[in-house]
């Protein structure tokens, strides 16, 4: 438990191109949901963005525009630290003592990793090591709960193995957290196909709908999103995956039940759903876009971010400290 008594809570979001509106829905939403309730440490994490080449240029765009869209989602600064994870050494420190601890058999069976890996001639070894360093971002925290959409589910399995084989090795030490996964909305998938997660790397753009895409732009893509056979407007993720995909983002940005969205829609064709699921989304974005652009010109998320890791790294230094001394590393005097 924190200081405050809080329960605490620590995610991370990778500063690699656009976020979309899968991350909203299965991570920074509860990013803002649980700010008020627990002790918050949200990261931009750059060091895992390194794991496969980034233009330089590009990775300092993308942290700032990250790190902007966190506040603009709603999470308040003074509430919750919003940090850079290079800003705070003892994430790299940490992650190294982390993949010290970790199976190759183990890192090999993760599903991210496989995927990321799939078809290339060469392979970095930070891509292989990812997860040491993720479970080294919660662990330096204590956190208790970890709100991530479903695909970060066997990275949380990871993290937990290596806090108790950590405990177990050399005496109580870290805080085993636990996944926190939305009930509905964990997994939104394509616009374009619905057995792929919504991803903003798929070369694709109209496959996602982007944070910052403009109302005109998110218009266009639902228009041409994907739809199943019949014309009715069921929840059925096995028979109409495509509808539901659609439905479950629906439910999410207009604050209501799967059943509600069924009962709206009775007797609608696609067309008028589709229609109104554009403008319940513009809904979500449209707000969000303008605190974005205010953060954006008023320069003030470098001041966010300097209070933010000096916050971060005071928790940090003292648990990095902890697992050295409990490992036998001479400390310092
Ligand atoms: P990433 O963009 O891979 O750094 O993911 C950041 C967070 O967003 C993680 O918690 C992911 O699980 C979540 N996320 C990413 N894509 C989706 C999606 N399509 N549906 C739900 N959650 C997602
Ligand atoms: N691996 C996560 C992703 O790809 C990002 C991440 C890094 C993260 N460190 C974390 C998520 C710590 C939660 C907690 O989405």
């Amino acid at each position: 438990m924190s200081e405050s008594g809080k329960k605490r809570v620590l995610s991370g979001i990778q500063p690699s191109g656009l976020l979309t509106l899968g991350n909203y829905i299965g991570a920074m939403r509860n990013f803002v949901a649980l700010q008020d309730e627990c002790e918050c440490y949200f990261t931009v994490v750059d060091l895992h963005a390194v794991t496969v080449p980034q233009d330089p240029a590009a990775l300092r765009e993308n942290t700032e525009t990250v790190a902007a869209l966190f506040v603009a989602a709603g999470i308040d600064p003074k509430k919750a630290a919003i940090f850079v994870q290079s800003h705070v050494s003892a994430h790299a420190e940490l992650g190294w003592l982390m993949t010290t601890l970790a199976y190759m058999g183990e890192l090999e069976r993760m599903t991210q990793f496989k995927d990321k890996a799939a078809g290339k001639e060469a392979v970095g070894a930070g891509l292989f090591v990812y997860p040491t360093l993720m479970a080294a971002d919660i662990l330096l925290y204590d956190a208790h709960l970890v709100p991530v959409g479903d695909d970060q589910k066997q990275h949380l399995e990871l993290t937990r193995d290596l806090a108790i084989r950590f405990n177990r090795r050399y005496g109580e030490t870290f805080v085993v957290p636990e996944p926190y996964i939305p009930e509905v909305g964990a997994r939104i998938m394509s616009l374009d196909d619905a057995s792929k997660k919504m991803s903003k790397s798929n070369p694709n753009p109209n496959s996602y709908i982007a944070l910052l895409d403009p109302p005109d732009t998110v218009r266009k893509k639902i228009a041409r999103a994907k739809t199943d056979s019949g014309r009715e407007v069921v929840f059925d993720p096995q028979h109409k995956p495509e509808i539901s995909n659609l439905m479950t983002i629906y439910a999410q940005c207009a604050g209501v039940t799967l059943d509600e969205v069924a009962r709206r829609f009775e007797g609608k064709g696609y067309g008028d759903f589709k229609k109104e699921l554009a403008e319940a989304v513009i809904s979500v974005l449209e707000p969000l876009q303008n605190t974005y652009n205010q953060i954006r010109s008023s320069g003030e998320i470098f001041d966010i971010l300097r209070d933010g890791a000096q916050r971060a790294s005071s928790v940090a230094e003292a648990t990095l400290r902890r697992a050295k001394e409990a490992m036998g590393f001479l400390l310092p005097k």
